[in-house]
C-alpha cells in the first residue's frame, strides 16, 4: 500500500451526457480524495500529445477526434493505491465488458466511448498530472 496520486478524466461522452457529478460521487464514495479539478476542451493537437503512446494503434485518430470533440473534466485523485483503486472503479476498457458497479459499466458505451480515463502507472500519472495541473494548483 502506498499513498498515490492519479490523473482521472471524465471524457467528452460522459460530460455531454451530464454524468460528471455522478462519476465524481463514485470517486468520493471509493475514498479517493480530490486534490484539484477543472473543465477544459482539448484541441486535436493536445489530445494527440496526451495519447501519444497510442500513436501507432489503429484507433489513434478516432481516439483523438473523440477526446477533442467536447469538454472534459480532469481531476487529480489521491489515496492509498489510488492508481489501481481508480482503474478498478473505472472498469474494463470495453464498456460492454465492464462490471455493473463500475463507471464504464454504468456510463460507457463501447471500447471507444468509455466515459473515463485513468493513469496506468506511477510514472505516467506524474506526467499526466503535470499536463493539466501546475504543481502549485494541487491543494
Ligand atoms: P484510458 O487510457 O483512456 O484510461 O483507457 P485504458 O487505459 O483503459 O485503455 P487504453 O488501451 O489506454 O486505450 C486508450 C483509449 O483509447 C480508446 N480505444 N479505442 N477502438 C478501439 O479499439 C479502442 N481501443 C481503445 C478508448 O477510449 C481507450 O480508453
Ligand atoms: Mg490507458
Amino acid at each position: 500500500m502506498a499513498l498515490q496520486r492519479t490523473l482521472a478524466m471524465v471524457k467528452p461522452d460522459a460530460v455531454a451526457a451530464g454524468k460528471t457529478g455522478a462519476i465524481i460521487a463514485m470517486m468520493e464514495a471509493a475514498g479517493l480524495k480530490i486534490l484539484s479539478l477543472r473543465m477544459t476542451k482539448l484541441s486535436k493537437a493536445q489530445a494527440e500529445a496526451f495519447y501519444v503512446v497510442h500513436r501507432e494503434r489503429g484507433f489513434y485518430g478516432e481516439l483523438c477526434d473523440f477526446m477533442s470533440s467536447g469538454p472534459i473534466v480532469a481531476l487529480v485523485l489521491e489515496g492509498e493505491d489510488a492508481i489501481a483503486t481508480w482503474r478498478n472503479l473505472m472498469g474494463a476498457t470495453d464498456s460492454k465488458k465492464a462490471g455493473p458497479d463500475t463507471v464504464r459499466g454504468r456510463y460507457g458505451t463501447d471500447v471507444a466511448l468509455n466515459a473515463v480515463h485513468g493513469s496506468d502507472a506511477a510514472e505516467t500519472s506524474t506526467v499526466e498530472i503535470s499536463y493539466f495541473f501546475p504543481a502549485q494548483s494541487l491543494v
